[in-house]
């Protein structure tokens, strides 16, 4: 009947067709205190911003009557096969958006053939994550002043299978998020630290993350550190926070396997440049040596072949992901993923690129170029 039709119209209606539909659905079920933690950033929240409309300064410049009957957006990063450039960035206390946490995210990546990198601030521990899913998985390190808590997390991780560790160089100490501290946004023990340190800390400033943050993160953490690190694992090490095409060289010069372009989705420094603004600097200081790969502000397929043509070897989502686990859990975080690598596809398709290969400098035009 009519009638019926109309319902499940309406029914059909109320699915997420994009990233941005997701996110509204996570502000509706998310309480406002968690959603506000998620979706936040640091002071005027002008990076935060610019993350996502610098990506929509830049135009597609696509090539015609080029076969695209079959794509392929597969790469390989770090010896690691995966179905395409897109991987689960590391965000903290996934069981505010989901009961399930990193556990349900984990499974979504393993689905979905990517890799997740799983936060030092994960609710459910690195054991639990490592359980509940085979996939490749990466391991995201902040490194506290009580070093041997941080080298035991990065011995677990080797232990339990991760592949990788990512060090956050942009956090020695935290960047302020008014809203958690007009929330009074107080966040949960973090399990893995359970037994390796007392993790509560009280605050008379609203919210408990920044006095948590400046007690336990080792904020005189230098370039010279990382020979500490690569002393406690064999894993290969990506630095996460680079913005500037000297400390793509220190990278290098460090000896390190990979660079993440990130200014952390805007909830560090605020004011600092918008991530694909300044990614071809960045690939510049490393002159091709280690992969470099990019965060901040990815919603859409065309963001992420605009990162590829302007040299990056994949992308990270962070905030999509937990719109995605927090409005439909596992299935959701699996949806995300799954509309971005589908735009993507269509993005190659129309601009003429089969493969990941065929995206070049030339495909965008960046808003210094065009007049
Ligand atoms: C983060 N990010 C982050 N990074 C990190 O190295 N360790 C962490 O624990 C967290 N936690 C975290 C929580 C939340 C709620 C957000 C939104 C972000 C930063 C994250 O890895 C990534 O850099 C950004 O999320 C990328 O920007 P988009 O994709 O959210 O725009």
């Amino acid at each position: 009947t009519l009638e019926h039709i109309t319902r499940s119209h309406a029914k059909m209606a109320s699915e997420p067709v994009n990233v941005n539909e997701f996110q509204e659905l996570a502000r509706k079920v998310l309480p406002k205190m968690y959603f506000d933690f998620y979706n936040g950033g640091a002071e005027d929240e002008y990076t935060l911003k610019q993350n996502m409309e610098a990506f929509q300064r830049i135009r597609l410049w696509p090539r015609v009557l080029v076969d695209v009957s079959r794509i392929d957006m597969s790469t390989t990063l770090l010896g690691y096969k995966i179905a395409a450039p897109i991987l689960i960035a590391p965000t903290a206390m996934h069981q505010l958006a989901h009961p399930e946490g990193e556990k349900a995210t984990a499974r979504a990546a393993a689905s979905c053939n990517t890799i997740m990198v799983v936060s030092f601030s994960s609710n459910c521990t690195i054991e639990e994550v490592a359980s509940s899913c085979n996939a490749v998985r990466f391991f995201q390190l902040y490194v506290y002043k009580q070093r041997e808590v941080s080298a035991e997390l990065v011995k677990r991780a080797e232990r339990n299978g991760f592949k990788a560790i990512v060090l956050t160089a942009d956090t020695p100490k935290l960047g302020r998020r008014e809203a958690d501290i007009k929330n009074k946004m107080i966040a949960p023990k973090i399990r893995n630290l359970e037994g390796l340190m007392a993790t509560e800390v009280d605050s008379n400033d609203g919210s408990n993350l920044e006095a948590y943050a400046s007690k336990t993160m080792d904020a005189s953490l230098c370039w010279k550190d990382i020979e500490w690190l690569r002393s406690i694992t064999s894993l290969p090490i990506l630095v996460k926070g680079v913005l500037t095409h000297e400390d793509a060289r220190m990278a290098v010069e460090a000896g390190l396997d990979g660079i993440i372009v990130s200014n952390h989705g805007g909830r560090q420094l605020d004011y600092a440049p918008p991530t694909i603004s300044v990614l071809e600097e960045v690939i510049h200081g490393v002159g091709g040596k280690i992969p470099v790969l990019l965060d901040g502000g990815v919603r859409r397929g065309t963001d992420v072949f605009k990162a590829l043509a302007l040299g990056a070897q994949a992308v990270l989502v962070g905030r999509p992901v937990i719109y995605g686990l927090a409005a439909k859990g596992e299935n959701g975080v699996r949806t995300v993923i799954e509309m971005l690598k589908n735009e993507l596809e269509l993005t190659m398709t129309l601009s003429g690129c089969p493969t990941l290969k065929d995206i070049h400098r030339s495909h965008v035009m960046t808003s210094q170029e065009s007049l």
